[in-house]
C-alpha cells in the first residue's frame, strides 16, 4: 500500500490538538451590545433577544459589573429615549439617555474596559431612518454628517472611549473625525461600520430599541447590498483615509467572505458584529432542544476569529466568557 498522509496524528489527544490550534477565543475578544432606556424604572425582557435587557442605569452598571468579572473586553450602548423627533435630538442632547448612561458607567468603571457607544439617530428619530429626511422623503446625507459630529461629540464629552458610527451616510469618519478633534478629543476612538449590510437579521434589534421605519421603508439606499463583495473593500478604504481607528463588518456569520477579504486587503484592526437575528436563530434552536446553544456559539464566535476578526460584537458576550472561563 502506498504510504497514506495522516493529518490525523495531530487530531489524536485534546493537549495535541490545543498545541496545534490556530485560533484562540478569549473573553476579552467579545463586546457586549447593552441597550439603556430612559425613563424607566424597572428592566424590560426584550422577547427576541432572549437573555436581554432595556436597561435601567442601576441594572446597566450590575450588568457591566458582571461582564467586566467576566473579563469581557468592552461593551457598546444604545439608548432607547422617552420620546423622538423628527431629527433624532436625543441622540446628542448631553441630557440624552446615552449620555446620562455613559457618564455613569465611565464614573464607575473608567478605563478597566473599553465603554464604546454606538453613533447613530435611527433609534432617536420619528420615523426610525438613521439621517434626517429631505422634504421628499430621502435621507439627507450631508445635512446628517452635522449631527454626527455633534452626537460624537456629545458622547465623548459623557466619557465614551470609542464612538461607532453605523449609519452608513457617506463622509460620516471624516465629520466625525473633524468634529471630535476641534474640541479636543483627539484621543476618542472611531470604530467604523465600514461595510454594513442591508440585512434582515436586524429585527429582533430593532424589537429591542423600538424602531420602526416609516411608511414600510427600508434601509437599502444606504447600507449595502448584499450581493455585493468587492464594494466593502471601497467602503472600508473610504473609511480608513478618512479616519477610522477600527473597521467593522456585520452581520457576521453570511459575510466570512468579506472578513476574509479586508483582513487581508486593509491593515487596521478589524471587527465583526454577530448581530440580534444570528444571536436569535441560535437561542430559538437550542430552546426547542435542536442544537446544543453553547456549541453552536463557540463554533461561530471562532470562527469570525478564524476568517480575521480581531475581535466581536455579539449578544453571548456574558455567556461565551462563562464558557470559556468554565
Ligand atoms: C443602527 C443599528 C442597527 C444595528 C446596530 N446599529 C439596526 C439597523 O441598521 O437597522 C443592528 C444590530 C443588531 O441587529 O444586532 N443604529
Amino acid at each position: 500500500m502506498f504510504p497514506i498522509e495522516r493529518p490525523r496524528r495531530l487530531r489524536r489527544t485534546g493537549a495535541l490538538r490545543q498545541l496545534v490550534a490556530e485560533t484562540t477565543l478569549n473573553p476579552g475578544d467579545v463586546v457586549a451590545p447593552l441597550f439603556v432606556a430612559e425613563g424607566r424604572d424597572a428592566p424590560r425582557d426584550i422577547t427576541s433577544l432572549p437573555g436581554h435587557v432595556q436597561h435601567t442605569l442601576e441594572s446597566l452598571s450590575d450588568e457591566v459589573r458582571a461582564l467586566h468579572a467576566r473579563g469581557v473586553g468592552g461593551i457598546l450602548l444604545f439608548g432607547v429615549p422617552a420620546t423622538k423627533d423628527e431629527v433624532g435630538s436625543g441622540a446628542y442632547d448631553d441630557q440624552g439617555i446615552v449620555q446620562v448612561a455613559l457618564r455613569r458607567v465611565r464614573d464607575e468603571f473608567g478605563d478597566e474596559l473599553v465603554i464604546m457607544a454606538d453613533l447613530c439617530l435611527d433609534e432617536y428619530t420619528s420615523h426610525g431612518h438613521c439621517g434626517v429626511l429631505r422634504a421628499d422623503g430621502a435621507v439627507d446625507n450631508d445635512a446628517t454628517l452635522d449631527l454626527y459630529g455633534r452626537t460624537a461629540v456629545a458622547q465623548a464629552r459623557a466619557g465614551a472611549a470609542v464612538v461607532a458610527p453605523s449609519g452608513m451616510m457617506d463622509g460620516q469618519v471624516g465629520a466625525i473625525r473633524e468634529a471630535l478633534d476641534a474640541e479636543g478629543y483627539v484621543d476618542t476612538v472611531i470604530m467604523a461600520y465600514s461595510a454594513k449590510y442591508a440585512s434582515a437579521l436586524y429585527g429582533p434589534f430593532r424589537e429591542a430599541v423600538g424602531v420602526e421605519i416609516a411608511h414600510g421603508g427600508d434601509r437599502r439606499s444606504y447600507q449595502q447590498d448584499y450581493r455585493n463583495r468587492r464594494e466593502a473593500w471601497r467602503e472600508a478604504r473610504l473609511d480608513v483615509d478618512e479616519g477610522a481607528d477600527i473597521i467593522m463588518v456585520k452581520p457576521a456569520m453570511t459575510y466570512l467572505d468579506i472578513l476574509a477579504d479586508l483582513r487581508r486587503e486593509v491593515d487596521a484592526p478589524l471587527c465583526a458584529y454577530h448581530v440580534s437575528g444570528e444571536y436569535a436563530m441560535i437561542k430559538a434552536a437550542a430552546e426547542r432542544g435542536w442544537i446544543d446553544g453553547d456549541a453552536v456559539a463557540l463554533e461561530q464566535l471562532t470562527a469570525l476569529r478564524r476568517a480575521g476578526a480581531d475581535f466581536v460584537l455579539t449578544y453571548f458576550a456574558r455567556e461565551i466568557a462563562e464558557v470559556l472561563q468554565a
